[in-house]
C-alpha cells in the first residue's frame, strides 16, 4: 500500500501550534504601536492617580473645590466691590441696531427710565420684554436675567439620566416602536416631515393596567434622547390657590420652549385631566382650569418645534375628551398584559442580576403566571430571592421560583387592579 501524500496527513490532523505561531497570531489586527500606546495610557492613568492622592483632591459631592484651594479673602473682596443690582424689566428699545440705542426700563414701584448699557453687556444680549439687572446709581443695564420661573417647576427637569434602557423593557415591541416614531423621528429627521408637508404628532398617551411598564418606558425614552426631559406628576400641579396650577403649567411650557429640544412627561395624568363635571361646590374647578391650560398649551406650540408631550394613566376612561382629541394627543398607545414570550423575557430581565441556578426554566414560570403584569413578575423574582435568603442559600433555585409564583400570583389576586381596569375599559 502506497503511503498517503504528506499534505493530506497535515490536513487531517494539523500539527499543534508552537509558541512562535501563537505570538504571530496575537499580532493580527494590531496596529504598529498599539501595545506601547496602551502601556503609555496605563502609566499616565497611574501617574494621575498618584498625583491626586498626594494632593488630597477628592471628588466631592457638592461640586466645590478642595478646601485647600479656597481663597476666602479675595472672594470676599470681590463681593464687596460688586454693587447689588436691582431687577427691572426692559420694556422697549429705542433706535435698535444703531450706535446710540436706548433702553426703556421699568423698575417695579419706582419709575420708568431711559438708560444705556453697562460696559459688560453687548446690545445683542438684550431683547424687549426681558428681565435685566440694573445698578442703583445710573440704572444702567448690567446683566440680562433669565425669565422668572417658579423653582418648583425648574426642579422637575430630570438632569440625571435614568439608567433604564430599551433592553430593560420586556416585550412591548410595538409600543416601543410607536413611541420612538413619535419622539425620536421628528427630532432626528425633521426634514422628512417638512418635505411631506405634515405635522409630526405632538404627543402620546400611554394607557394600560398598572404595572405594565408605562413609567418604565418613559424612563427608557428619557435615557435615550439628549433632549431635556421634564417629568411632572399630575398631583404636583394641584395647588392650594386659584390659578397656581395653571400658572405652573404655563411656566413649565415656557421653560420647555427655551430648550433646544424637550420632552414633557405627565405621569398619572388622571389627577388633573379628569372629565369636566359640576359637583355643585366648585371644588374641582381649579383642577379643571389646570387641565384647560394644558390643552391650551398643547394647541399653542408649533408642532415642528421640538416639544413632545407624553402622558401616562391607568384610567383613560376618566380623561377629558378635549385633552385626547387628535391634534393634541395624536397617538394613543395601549400597554396590554404581556404575552407568554414577553413574560419569559421579563423574567430574564429581572433575574439578570440575581444569583440563580443555571437551568431555571423561565418559560415554564411564564406559563404559570397567566394574566400577570411586569410588576407581578418582578415581585415573583423578589419573593424567590426572599425564599433563598430564608433558607440561607446563596443561589436561587427553581423551587424558590415556583413557591414564589404560588405566593404572589395566587395570593395577591385579591389586590390586583387589572380586573377592575378591564371592567372600566
Ligand atoms: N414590560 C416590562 N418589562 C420589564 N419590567 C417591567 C415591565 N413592566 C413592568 N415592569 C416592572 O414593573 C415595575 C412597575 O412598572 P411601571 O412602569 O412603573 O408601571 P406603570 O405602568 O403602572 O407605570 C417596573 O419598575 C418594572 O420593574
Ligand atoms: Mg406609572
Amino acid at each position: 500500500m502506497a503511503p498517503e501524500p504528506e499534505d493530506e496527513i497535515n490536513e487531517k490532523n494539523p500539527p499543534p501550534l508552537d509558541e512562535d505561531d501563537i505570538a504571530l497570531l496575537k499580532t493580527y489586527g494590531l496596529g504598529p504601536y498599539s501595545t506601547s500606546i496602551k502601556q503609555a495610557e496605563k502609566e499616565i492613568k497611574e501617574m494621575a492617580k498618584k498625583v491626586n492622592d498626594l494632593t488630597g483632591i477628592k471628588e466631592s459631592d457638592t461640586g466645590l473645590a478642595a478646601p485647600s484651594q479656597w481663597d476666602l479673602v479675595s472672594d470676599k473682596q470681590m463681593m464687596q466691590e460688586e454693587q447689588p443690582l436691582q431687577v427691572a424689566r426692559c420694556t422697549k428699545i429705542i433706535n435698535q441696531n444703531s450706535e446710540d440705542a436706548k433702553y426703556v426700563i421699568n423698575v417695579k414701584q419706582i419709575a420708568k427710565f431711559v438708560v444705556g448699557l453697562g460696559d459688560k453687556v453687548s446690545p445683542t444680549d438684550i431683547e424687549e420684554g426681558m428681565r435685566v439687572g440694573v445698578d442703583r446709581n445710573k440704572y444702567q443695564i448690567q446683566i440680562p436675567l433669565p425669565p422668572k420661573i417658579d423653582p418648583s417647576v425648574t426642579m422637575m427637569t430630570v438632569e440625571e439620566k435614568p439608567d433604564v434602557t430599551y433592553n430593560d423593557v420586556g416585550g412591548c415591541k410595538e409600543q416601543i416602536e410607536k413611541m420612538r416614531e413619535v419622539v425620536e423621528l421628528p427630532m432626528l429627521h425633521p426634514e422628512k416631515f417638512v418635505k411631506l408637508g405634515i405635522d409630526p404628532p405632538k404627543g402620546v398617551l400611554c394607557y394600560g393596567p398598572p404595572g405594565t411598564g408605562k413609567t418604565l418606558l418613559a424612563r427608557a425614552v428619557a435615557n435615550r434622547t439628549d433632549a431635556c426631559f421634564i417629568r411632572v406628576i399630575g398631583s404636583e400641579l394641584v395647588q392650594k390657590y386659584v390659578g397656581e396650577g395653571a400658572r405652573m403649567v404655563r411656566e413649565l411650557f415656557q421653560m420647555a420652549r427655551s430648550k433646544k429640544a424637550c420632552i414633557v412627561f405627565f405621569d398619572e395624568v388622571d389627577a388633573i385631566g379628569g372629565a369636566r363635571f359640576d359637583d355643585g361646590v366648585g371644588g374641582d374647578n381649579e383642577v379643571q382650569r389646570t387641565m384647560l391650560e394644558i390643552v391650551n398649551q398643547l394647541d399653542g406650540f408649533d408642532a415642528r418645534g421640538n416639544i413632545k408631550v407624553l402622558m401616562a394613566t391607568n384610567r383613560p376612561d376618566t380623561l377629558d375628551p378635549a385633552l385626547l382629541r387628535p391634534g393634541r394627543l395624536d397617538r394613543k398607545v395601549e400597554f396590554g398584559l404581556p404575552d407568554l414570550e414577553s413574560r419569559t423575557q421579563i423574567f430574564k430581565i429581572h433575574t439578570r442580576t440575581m444569583n440563580c441556578e443555571r437551568d431555571v426554566r423561565f418559560e415554564l414560570l411564564a406559563r404559570l403566571c397567566p394574566n400577570s403584569t411586569g410588576a407581578d413578575i418582578r415581585s415573583v423574582c423578589t419573593e424567590a430571592g426572599m425564599y433563598a435568603i430564608r433558607a440561607r442559600r446563596k443561589t436561587v433555585t427553581e423551587k424558590d421560583f415556583l413557591d414564589a409564583v404560588n405566593k404572589v400570583i395566587k395570593g395577591y389576586q385579591k389586590f390586583s387592579a387589572t380586573p377592575k381596569y378591564m371592567v372600566y375599559n
